[in-house]
């Protein structure tokens, strides 16, 4: 399966000039590499600059709105993001379910906008500290997945890349164990197999995101059996995200 490599800018960097900088880059980095995706999520405002998107790098975007068009002042329409050359959507990202209060249901009705608009959804789902410590992760995994993914034909869901992501993991340097998230790996296939069948849950990509670094990065794909990550603090630093990504590559 086609191996992904994520990048989460988030809010960052803040000048145009240097979000250009690191793209180019990134791109320069990536040229020879052909056996992996490497999607960059920039702030809405730099997609359109960034738009020489080729090859096996491509853009994302961090969020969008769950309507076409109208009046939804400050959001942006999965249209408007397909016009401007983006194949991916990030959503439920724990940021945006904690700080904007993003719940299941608004989740869904982006997934399915996004993915009826022929995009990718990277769908992020994760536990927080207090429900891994109460030992309620594949509780609340269950949960978001198939809340996001209700009334989602499987006809679609072929276009659906899930990211597991700790909220504990995200930014705090403490990366989560190969041997969770393997075991998470499992739990998510079975969940997928039971709602779409077997070969969905092959097919389907699970990737990895929290604390990832040019260190810690290849367990997670020989020893956790994921297809790829979402890196954040670390794509942002070109050297060691192109070390992340020559490390996947060449292993
Ligand atoms: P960090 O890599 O900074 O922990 O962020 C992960 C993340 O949230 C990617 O979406």
């Amino acid at each position: 399966m086609k191996k992904f490599i994520i990048a989460n800018w988030k809010m960052n960097p803040q000048t145009l000039a240097e979000a250009k900088r690191i793209f180019n880059a990134t791109k320069l980095g990536v040229k020879n590499i052909r056996n992996i995706e490497v999607v960059i999520c920039p702030p809405f405002v730099c997609l359109d600059n960034l738009q020489q998107a080729t090859g096996n790098l491509k853009l994302g975007a961090q969020n969008c709105f769950f309507e076409e068009k109208g009046a939804f002042t400050g959001e942006i329409s999965p249209l408007i993001l397909k016009d401007l050359g983006v194949e991916y959507v990030i959503l439920g990202h724990s940021e945006r379910r904690r700080i904007f209060n993003e719940d299941d249901e608004i989740i869904n009705k982006k997934i399915k906008l996004v993915l009826k608009e022929k995009l990718k959804p990277i769908f992020c789902i994760g536990e927080n500290q207090k429900q891994k410590n109460q030992e309620k992760t594949f509780e609340v995994l269950k949960k978001q997945v198939l809340k996001g993914l209700t009334g989602v034909s499987r006809k679609l869901v072929k276009n659906l890349i899930i990211a597991y992501e700790p909220v504990w993991a995200i930014g705090s340097g403490k990366s989560c164990q190969s041997s969770y998230a393997q075991t998470v790996n499992i739990f998510l296939k079975k969940i997928i197999s039971q709602k779409y069948g077997r070969k969905t849950a092959q097919t389907t990509p699970i990737l990895y995101g929290g604390s990832v670094n040019s260190e810690n990065v290849l367990p997670y794909f020989q020893e956790a059996g994921m297809v790829g990550v979402l890196v954040g603090g670390a794509s942002l630093n070109t050297k060691e995200f192109i070390k992340i990504i020559k490390t996947v590559s060449k292993a």
